[in-house]
């Protein structure tokens, strides 16, 4: 049992409608526990885009709505914020969104051995900014590790946040990492909605750090499938 998680368990407020998209739409749109079957999940051959810490979607249902021909999948672990997302994604009548209500650092440890996902983004994961609490960041050692298991040869991990130290942190991490890289300094993608998040960021005079990341030319010791794609 992992003791550290990157988040807290709290229901926040819930809405009555958010509690009611939970109830008749996780049917439609959320993925069961275990192991994750894209294709099943999809029901096509699509390029496979997965955000990490979604929250209420803002980035992962306005790139859905602009790309119908990717899927992409949202995990996240607050329901209220899963609740508002079931709500547009009725409502928008999108069919290439999925969500996992798990964490998402078990999700990837778990992850089928055949998937392979395209694209990660990792959008202002919680800063934990007290020293104390840093052991709780998502970004870490043993993540990306995990992370690099989960993508394509060519996948592209994209990170951003608005917390220096966490910034300095992320980059010594991938700096020693064995299983991904980073490509060079990143621009802000010009895809990515500004959320709210972001323009809390921006007001209050932070900047904000982004990084592009890929699978590390020679990952630690090579997989049946790394063989299999050379
Ligand atoms: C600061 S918010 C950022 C939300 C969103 N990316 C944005 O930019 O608007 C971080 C989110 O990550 C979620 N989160 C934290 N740890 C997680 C984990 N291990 N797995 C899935 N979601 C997680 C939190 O519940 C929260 O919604």
């Amino acid at each position: 049992v992992r003791a550290v998680r990157s988040y807290v368990r709290r229901e926040g407020r819930i809405t009555p409608a958010q509690v009611r998209a939970l109830r008749e739409l996780s049917g439609a749109y959320c993925l069961p526990p275990g192991p994750v079957s894209l294709g099943e999940a999809f029901g096509r051959h699509a390029p496979k885009i997965a955000e990490v810490g979604c929250g209420r979607g803002e980035v992962l249902l306005h790139l859905a709505r602009c790309n119908p021909g990717n899927d992409y999948l949202g995990i996240e672990v607050y329901r209220p914020a899963i609740g508002h997302m079931l709500n547009q994604i009725a409502a928008r009548r999108l069919s290439n969104v999925r969500i996992l209500c798990a964490d998402a650092v078990e999700v990837f440890e778990r992850w089928g051995a055949r998937e392979r996902l395209d694209a990660v983004l990792i959008f202002f994961p919680d800063p934990w900014p007290k020293k104390r609490h840093h052991k709780r960041r998502l970004i870490k050692a043993e993540f990306l590790q995990s992370l690099a298991g989960v993508v394509h040869r060519h996948a592209r991990i994209f990170v951003a946040t608005d917390w220096a130290d966490y910034a300095e942190q992320i980059a010594a991490i991938v700096a020693q990492s064995s299983a991904l890289r980073s490509l060079g300094p990143a621009p802000r993608p010009r895809w990515r909605p500004v959320t709210s998040f972001e323009s809390r960021a921006l007001r209050e005079g932070r900047a904000i750090a982004e990084f592009c990341l890929a699978r590390a030319a020679r990952p630690s010791g090579p997989s049946f499938a790394d063989l299999a794609e050379l």
